[in-house]
């Protein structure tokens, strides 16, 4: 096994997490004493809510704010990390956005935000920091994806699609970047009580999960944080449902 810092000098960088899953992530990984890089869109009072989160349970973060979408501000505020901190050893692409419609009834720009947010972000972010692991030959890259990606859901084909391909990504990167002793994989969850399924009819939805009830961001933040501990080194290319049985 390759040496790896102590979690309390670890650095970890978590996209969307100004709410919800990424929230919960955020918290979950700063429990270990890591420093969290909190990134959002555009809520930025969200964010400071859970940096107060991550200080609550005695770490410290910051917030970086840019659009996963856009390339060049994903790479200038990695690089202001690597100025800052010098490393980043655990990245967790959890910003996503759904929009969703039957196939029949959506537009080029339906499709393009979608997958722009959710598959285009991960290349945007990820490409600039598997760079960095590579240097430090040291790494945990957590993808979050969805069972929509595993098994498709009606109203959903952009948003399976890039979750789909979220999957395909997890399970190449990781076979490129083994060696270095870095590790790729992907948690799929199910329907979490977030703002994304704030509108959605939950105790309809209930019934159609055997565990008879949705998920919390917390359960999908402790997956998360199990496959960056350093127990977790020899799993990787793997998709970790969190659904309550639906797939
Ligand atoms: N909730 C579920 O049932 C469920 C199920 C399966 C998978 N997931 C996946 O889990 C992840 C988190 O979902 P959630 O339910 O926690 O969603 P959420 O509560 O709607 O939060 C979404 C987060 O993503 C950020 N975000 C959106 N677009 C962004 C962009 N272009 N650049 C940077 N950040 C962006 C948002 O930032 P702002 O606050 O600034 O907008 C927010 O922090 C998503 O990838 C989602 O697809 C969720």
């Amino acid at each position: 096994m390759t040496s790896r810092p102590s979690l309390s000098q670890e650095v970890a960088l978590i996209t969307g997490a100004s709410r919800g899953i990424g929230r919960a992530i955020a918290t979950s990984l700063a429990n270990s004493g890591r420093f969290i890089y909190i990134n959002y869109q555009s809520s930025e009072k969200a964010a400071m809510t859970t940096l107060e989160a991550v200080k609550k349970v005695g770490s410290d973060g910051a917030l970086l704010g840019f659009d996963v979408t856009d390339q060049q501000a994903a790479e200038s505020a990695i690089a202001g990390v690597m100025k800052d901190k010098g490393r980043i050893d655990i990245l967790v692409n959890n910003a996503g956005i759904s929009d969703d419609m039957l196939m029949v009834w959506m537009k080029s720009e339906n499709w393009h935000r979608v997958i722009d947010t959710n598959l285009t972000g991960f290349y945007n972010v990820t490409k600039p920091v598997v760079k960095i692991m590579l240097s430090k030959r040291h790494g945990r890259i957590i993808n979050i994806t969805s069972a929509s990606g595993q098994m498709g859901q009606a109203g959903q084909v952009n948003y399976s699609a890039s979750k789909a391909g979220l999957i395909g990504a997890t399970m190449a990167l990781s076979r490129e970047i083994a060696k270095r002793n870095i590790t790729v994989n992907a948690v799929a969850p199910g329907f979490i009580e977030t703002d994304m399924t704030k509108s959605l009819p939950k105790d309809q939805i209930a019934r159609t999960v055997p565990a008879g009830r949705l998920g919390k961001p917390e359960e999908v933040a402790a997956a998360v944080t199990f496959l960056c501990s350093p127990e977790a080194g020899y799993i990787t290319g793997q998709v970790l449902g969190i659904n309550g049985g639906i797939c």
